[in-house]
């Protein structure tokens, strides 16, 4: 097992990630590295946007990879791994698990779980990468304005050991990873698709054109989007360019404060 054989647990850093990246700057961790945090002072999500998490209720991690497989521009393989492993963790929880692309895991409409990937690349070799991991295991009030958060608890009712958690998921993960050092890549694209939410139904969506009613058919080896509109035309969508109208109702009830 490569993934979790070490693990760097601290009760509070700044972030899983740049602890992460400071350490692969300061000299050769271990593949497979995990550090994990009870909390974070600046949690990072997608897009500059901050990761909210309840001090000790999830899971907050960063794993270091160096993934010799893969070239820089493969590096969507990365990201298909870390999804898959934490989507084949939850399924083993819970039913309507899905990944909704690029990165986000969600049960149902909601989402329980975030990943940040951040590469560092040289040439066309990834020189390491950093996969930040955060699950909402034990929470069961969101404050931030995200808009749909979900946890383990909330979902099942029943409280979990976030660090046997740690390394179930560490485990869903390593498997997944011995897929893409192995060369299995079909597999790892196959499962990818059949675990998107909303694949190949129709479903409204918004584009720099407006709203729209269409399908996921895709998702290229670069990782955009692939969308059907209904009218006829095939677009490609990379992150942000595209936006999931979501369904009327959601099922958590939610304290919206300004940060
Ligand atoms: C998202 O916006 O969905 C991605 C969230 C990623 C959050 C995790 S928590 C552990 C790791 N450290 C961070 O600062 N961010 C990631």
């Amino acid at each position: 097992m490569i993934i979790g054989s070490n693990i760097i647990q601290h009760e509070k850093v700044s972030s899983t990630n740049s602890v992460a990246a400071t350490l692969c700057s300061d000299g050769n961790l271990p593949e497979g590295t995990v550090i994990t945090a009870g909390w974070q002072e600046k949690g990072k999500g997608q897009q500059g946007n901050k990761w909210e998490s309840e001090a000790g209720m999830n899971l907050l991690f960063s794993i270091i990879l160096y993934p010799s497989a893969i070239k820089a521009d493969e590096q969507f393989y990365i990201l298909k791994v870390i999804a898959l492993g934490v989507y084949d963790v939850l399924t083993a929880l819970t039913s309507d698990v899905k990944i909704k692309w690029p990165n986000d895991i969600y049960v149902k409409d909601d989402k329980i779980a975030g990943i940040l990937i951040e590469n560092s690349v040289m040439g066309s070799s990834i020189k390491n990468s950093i996969a930040g991991i955060g699950i909402n295991v034990n929470q069961e009030r969101f404050l931030s304005d995200a808009p749909n958060p979900v946890s383990l608890r909330m979902i099942t009712g029943k409280v979990f050991d976030t660090g046997v958690f740690l390394k179930d998921v560490c485990k869903a993960i390593d498997k997944r990873y011995a897929m893409l050092r192995s060369g299995d890549r079909a597999r790892l694209t196959t499962d990818y698709k059949d675990a998107l939410y909303r694949y190949c139904r129709w479903h409204s969506f918004k584009d720099h054109e407006g709203e729209f009613s269409g399908m996921i058919e895709d998702v290229t080896d670069s990782g955009l989007l692939v969308v059907r509109k209904k009218v006829g035309t095939i677009k490609e969508y990379a992150f942000k360019e595209i936006e999931y109208q979501q369904p009327a109702t959601s099922n958590n009830e939610q304290l919206v404060i300004d940060n």
